[in-house]
C-alpha cells in the first residue's frame, strides 16, 4: 500500500498531490467560494460562529487519522482523502472481473459512472440541509456537537465526490458540481435527487433515527461503490466509511439513550405498563409506543433509497465492474452472477411472496436484505436496554412492505406485520403505525434546548462515555466565544 502524506498548507487539505494538478486545483478552488456560500446559507443555522471540538481528518491511516480541537466550522479544513493505493488491485466482479482496476474513467462506462457518483455526491449535503435548525434545541452541547460533527463530515463527503467528478468528468463533472450546490433538500422546484433526502428532519427524535437509518444507507452504498473497479472511487468510498462509523454511533446511542431515559423514568415512577402514554408523557419522556413509529417512519423512507428490487440500472452497474454487492470481497461466488438467482419479495396475485429472480437484476433487492440484517443488531441492542430495566416492550423493525413509495410495494397499503389492507382500513389506522399530529406536537414541546455543560434534557439520557474520552462536563460548543 503507498501512503501519501496529507497536504495541508494550500486551502484545500489533500492527499491526492492536488499541488501537483494545476487543472483540478484550479477547479476545485473555483468551486470553493460557492462551497464556502452554500456552508453559510445551508448549514447550520445561528452556530456559525461557536467553537466546536471537532475531529478533523488528518491522515488516512485507520488508527490516528483525527485530530480533535476547537474550530469555528466554516474554518473546518474539508479536505480530500482517499484511503491508501492497493497495488495491483484488480477489478473484483463483473464482465472484467481480473482486469487491472481503472485509474482512469472507462470510457464506454462514463455516463453511468458519473451518475453514480452524482447519486451519492447529492446526498451529502441534503442531510446538512434536513439538519439545519437542529442546533437551536439540542438535548446536550454533546449532542449538538455530535450533530455538527456529522454535518461536517457530510460537508467533506460532498468535497471527496467533486474532486471526481473535477478531476475525472471534465466540463460535464464541473457542471455537476455546480448542481450539486443548486439543489435544495424540500425544495418543490430544485429538490434533492433522492425522496428520503427531501423529508423534514423537525426534532432530535428524527435525527437520531435519520443518523441510524439513513446514514446506514449510506454505509450500505459506499460498501457497494468501496468494491468498484474504478480505483479513485473505491478509494474515495474506503475513506468514508471510516467516517460515517460516527454517524451510525450518533444514531444508534442517540435512540438508545432516549429508549433507556424513558424505561427509567417509567420504572422510577412506579408505570409498568408501556401503553399508559398519558401518564408516560407526563413524565417528560417519549413513551416507547411513540419511538415504534418514528422508527417504523424512518426505516419505511430509508427501504426506498434503494430502488426497485429488480433493476436493469444495477445489474448494468455490476456488470460493468463499477457497483459491486456489500463486502464483495468476502463473499464466495463467481463475482459475476450471470446464471444464479436470488429470491426476492414481490407482490404477486394480491399477495406477499418470494419469487426467485436472476441475480444480477435482484442487486437492489439483496443490498437491501443485507441492510435490513444490518439494522436488526442495533435494534436488538435497544431492547436489551428495555429489557435490562424490565419494561415489557420489543422495538420491531416493521416489515419491509411497509409504507413505501418505490418497487413492489409501492401499490399496496401493508400494515407494520406485512398484512395487505384495503386503503379504509389503511386510512384509519395509519396512526396506530405513523406518527401522529399529535404525536410530533408532543415530541416538539421537549425540544427545549440545554446549553449548560454536563447537562442533559429530562427526555434523554447522558451517553456512557463523552467523546475524545473527554469527561462528562466538558464544553463540547463554546457558544458564546463566538
Ligand atoms: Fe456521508
Ligand atoms: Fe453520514
Amino acid at each position: 500500500m503507498s501512503m501519501i502524506a496529507v497536504d495541508y498548507d494550500g486551502l484545500i487539505p489533500n492527499n491526492v498531490a492536488l499541488g501537483q494538478d494545476v487543472r483540478v486545483k484550479r477547479a476545485l478552488e473555483k468551486w470553493h467560494p460557492g462551497y464556502i456560500g452554500w456552508w453559510m446559507d445551508m448549514g447550520p443555522e445561528g452556530f456559525q460562529n461557536a467553537l466546536v471540538y471537532l475531529r478533523t481528518a488528518i491522515g488516512v491511516d485507520p488508527k490516528g487519522w483525527a485530530k480533535f480541537d476547537y474550530v469555528r466550522m466554516p474554518e473546518y479544513r474539508w479536505g480530500i482523502l482517499l484511503a491508501p493505493q492497493r497495488e495491483a488491485r484488480k477489478i473484483p466482479f463483473g464482465t472484467h472481473k481480473g482486469e487491472d482496476a481503472w485509474q482512469e474513467v472507462p470510457g464506454e462506462y462514463r455516463a453511468m459512472l458519473r451518475r453514480l457518483v452524482v447519486i451519492q455526491g447529492d446526498t451529502e449535503p441534503a442531510s446538512v440541509e434536513q439538519q439545519r435548525h437542529l442546533g437551536k434545541t439540542a438535548p446536550s452541547l454533546y449532542d449538538m456537537r455530535n450533530l455538527f460533527q456529522v454535518n461536517v463530515e457530510e460537508g467533506r463527503h460532498l468535497w471527496a465526490m467533486v474532486y471526481l467528478l473535477q478531476k475525472y468528468f471534465g466540463t460535464d463533472g464541473r457542471d455537476e458540481a455546480e448542481a450539486l450546490l443548486q439543489r435544495r433538500s424540500g425544495d418543490p422546484d430544485t429538490p434533492r435527487m433522492l425522496g428520503a433526502f427531501n423529508e423534514k428532519t423537525p426534532d432530535w427524535l428524527s435525527f437520531f433515527m435519520f443518523t441510524y437509518f439513513t446514514d446506514r444507507d449510506g454505509k450500505m452504498q459506499l460498501e457497494a461503490l468501496a468494491q468498484s473497479g474504478f480505483d479513485p472511487l473505491s478509494r474515495t468510498c474506503r475513506f468514508m466509511l471510516t467516517e460515517e462509523a460516527h454517524h451510525m454511533f450518533v444514531g444508534e446511542t442517540g435512540v438508545t439513550r432516549v429508549v433507556q431515559r424513558t424505561c427509567e423514568a417509567m420504572k422510577e415512577a412506579g408505570i409498568k405498563d408501556p401503553y399508559e402514554i398519558d401518564k408516560i408523557r407526563k413524565l417528560g419522556v417519549i413513551d416507547l409506543p411513540t419511538i415504534q413509529k418514528k422508527a417504523n417512519l424512518h426505516f419505511s423512507l430509508t427501504l426506498d433509497l434503494f430502488g426497485n428490487e429488480i433493476s436493469t440500472n444495477a445489474a448494468n452497474a455490476f456488470h460493468a465492474g463499477l457497483k459491486g454487492r456489500f463486502r464483495e470481497d468476502r463473499l464466495q461466488d463467481d463475482h459475476q452472477l450471470e446464471g444464479g438467482t436470488y429470491p426476492v419479495l414481490r407482490f404477486i396475485d394480491g399477495q406477499i411472496k418470494n419469487d426467485d429472480a436472476p441475480a444480477l437484476s435482484a442487486l437492489n433487492m439483496r443490498l437491501r436484505d443485507d441492510y435490513v440484517a444490518d439494522c436488526q443488531v442495533g435494534v436488538d441492542r435497544w431492547n436489551k436496554v428495555i429489557a435490562d430495566i424490565g419494561i415489557p416492550f420489543e422495538i420491531k423493525l416493521p416489515h419491509v412492505a411497509f409504507h413505501r413509495h418505490i418497487g413492489e410495494f409501492s401499490r399496496t397499503n401493508a400494515d407494520v406485520d406485512g398484512k395487505v389492507l384495503s386503503p379504509a382500513e389503511w386510512t384509519h389506522k395509519r396512526t396506530d403505525f405513523l406518527p401522529s399530529e399529535a404525536d410530533k406536537d408532543f415530541i416538539e414541546s421537549l425540544m427545549k434546548p440545554q446549553m449548560e455543560k454536563g447537562k442533559f434534557a429530562g427526555w434523554i439520557a447522558p451517553p456512557k462515555v463523552g467523546i475524545d474520552n473527554k469527561p462528562g462536563d466538558f464544553e463540547y460548543v463554546k457558544i458564546h466565544d463566538a
